[in-house]
């Protein structure tokens, strides 16, 4: 199966494929934001996909159009909700600033770490 590895956090999941890289995050309870519910539309379930871009979905122009309002947009851009893994192999991203704030701000009962 496929995995995903959050690199700040430090964690990292099996999901069987045609999982998206939210979903993902919810498996395990990563910190990524989902204020419209993984809808595409909102942008607080941005990521920075690091390795592994080539297994996901390609972006559709829902998604493009999104990401045109996300902050600090990166070549390495998506949408956690809309990016789903098509392919075996390893996926590491790294959730937006975006994206964290969002997510804590969603779930006051966290604890945000020090460093996040
Ligand atoms: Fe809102 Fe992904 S959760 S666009």
């Amino acid at each position: 199966m496929p995995k995903v590895r959050f690199i700040d956090q430090n964690i990292e999941v099996e999901v069987p494929i045609g999982t998206s890289l939210l979903d993902a995050a919810r498996k395990i309870d990563a910190p990524e934001g989902s204020a419209c519910g993984g809808v595409c539309a909102c942008s607080t379930c941005h990521v920075y996909v690091q390795e592994g871009a080539s297994l996901l979905s390609d972006a559709e122009e829902e998604e493009e159009d999104i990401l045109d309002k996300a902050f600090d947009v990166q070549m390495t851009s998506r949408l956690g909700c809309q990016a789903r893994l098509q392919r075996d192999g390893v996926v590491a991203l790294r959730i937006t600033k975006e994206s964290l704030d969002a997510f804590y701000n969603e779930h006051p009962d966290h604890a945000r770490p020090a460093s996040g």
